[in-house]
């Protein structure tokens, strides 16, 4: 049998309540970017092409909260942990025996962003050297001995490294190493290894595979995010009438915009652009004209719909940019009240709003006066798909 033909498969421990970091459920269960923490976990291991098959071990009170988190994924049916990790992967362990895999990775839940490289690196050592193999990150700050408050000596940080998971073994070497320390406690199943005298060798971590811990921890980290841009375009013609709705914000003039809303081009065009920014359409398509609904509403109320499916998809603002083109009235009067407004709309900062104006040197239908245009282009940072 080829080194490739090996088995591998996964052992996510999930069975923890997250005290530390408190809140209604555990922390594997709630939400980060659009997605409970535990699909990020257990997603990596189900894409992985060498890993298989790939189990969750779960706390038996949260075991309807755990089916609806990670429904669609290709799972083995889960397994009730106990009382410490330990147990718990004990009995994942045990779970796997009828599958008898070669090897085996045991994980923990709370660790959403192993990366792929990672995975490659644990799965292509353990390969080789079949032995214990786990992900270590260098330590950064000094590491201080202490007696109550008083120092007592420093470490060589040097010799010192962080264990992180996924950390990969022999699978029938782990289980019986397991069995043979039941009654002892460690902290991780490389201690479980050592302390039988299996050999445990490392490979380089990622200081991203954050094990989310405490309440502060848990926001998505930047390389996580991806950034995205949209563009939007309105134009309407200008009719017979008293002031304009622009951005907003009330202009008065000797005509109107005509329109099924206000006709306010600077927002029609920034909806689209926030639309655009989330693959989401157009204005027309969530706004139809012959939806009565929307007849002569404030346009700041289509705003909110395009703000509220910026929430869904959990994007953030992070710019707006709207250009005003017109020749009359004068707008530049009302840029700052218009950059308030659009922030106020988008609840953002004033300085994530820019808005520009201007005329077009009396040229084509905007110089002749007969409509106003506005273009706009909105980024986003949201969660990577
Ligand atoms: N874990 C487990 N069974 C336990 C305790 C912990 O399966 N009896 C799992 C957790 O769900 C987590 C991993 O082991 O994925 C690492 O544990 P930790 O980060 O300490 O999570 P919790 O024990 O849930 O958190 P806390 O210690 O704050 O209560
Ligand atoms: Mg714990």
């Amino acid at each position: 049998m080829g080194k490739s033909a090996h088995s591998i498969a996964a052992v996510v421990v999930a069975a923890g309540r997250g005290e530390r970091m408190g809140g209604p459920v555990p922390k594997q269960y709630r939400s980060l970017g659009g997605r409970p923490l535990i699909h990020w976990s257990l997603s990596r291991f189900v894409a992985h092409p060498a890993v298989h098959p790939v189990l969750a071990v779960i706390h038996p009170d949260f075991a309807t909260l755990h089916e609806e988190s990670v429904a669609g994924l290709d799972l083995l049916p889960a397994v009730y942990g106990g009382a410490t990790r330990q147990e718990s992967v004990l009995n994942g362990l045990e779970a796997l025996r009828v599958h008898a895999p070669d090897f085996v990775l045991i994980h923990d839940a709370a660790r959403p962003f192993v990366s792929d490289h990672l995975l490659d690196e644990v799965v292509r050592t353990l390969r080789e050297q079949e032995c214990g193999v786990i992900p270590v990150t260098g330590i950064t700050d000094t590491v201080k001995y202490r007696s109550g408050n008083e120092v007592t000596g420093t470490a060589d940080r040097n010799r010192l490294v962080c264990a992180q998971t996924p950390q990969g073994f022999p699978y029938v070497g782990i289980m019986a190493a397991h069995r043979q320390v039941d009654g002892r406690t460690f902290t991780d199943d490389a201690a479980v290894a050592e302390a039988v005298g299996m050999t445990v060798v490392t490979v380089n971590g990622d200081r991203a595979n954050i094990k989310m811990t405490h309440h502060e921890d848990f926001s998505l980290p930047f390389n996580q995010t991806e950034v995205s841009t949209g563009t939007g375009y309105d134009a309407h013609a200008l009719v017979d009438g008293d002031h304009v709705m622009l951005c907003g914000v009330r202009v008065d003039h000797d005509r109107t915009l005509e329109g099924n809303t206000d006709g306010d081009v600077g927002l029609h065009a920034l909806i689209d652009a926030i639309l655009g920014a989330l693959g989401c359409g157009d204005l027309g398509q969530h706004f139809p004209v012959d939806d009565a609904k929307w007849h002569g509403r404030p346009s700041g109320d289509l705003v909110r719909v395009a703000r509220d499916l910026m929430t869904e998809c959990h994007a953030i603002l992070l710019h707006a940019d709207i250009t005003l083109m017109c020749q009359r009235p004068r707008l530049a009067p009302h840029q700052e009240a218009m950059r308030h407004k659009v922030a106020k709309l988008l609840g953002v900062g004033e300085q994530r709003v820019n808005i520009k104006v201007t005329s077009t040197d009396g040229l084509g239908f905007l110089g002749r006066c007969e409509g106003i245009a506005a273009a706009a282009t909105v980024t986003l940072r949201r969660p990577l798909p």
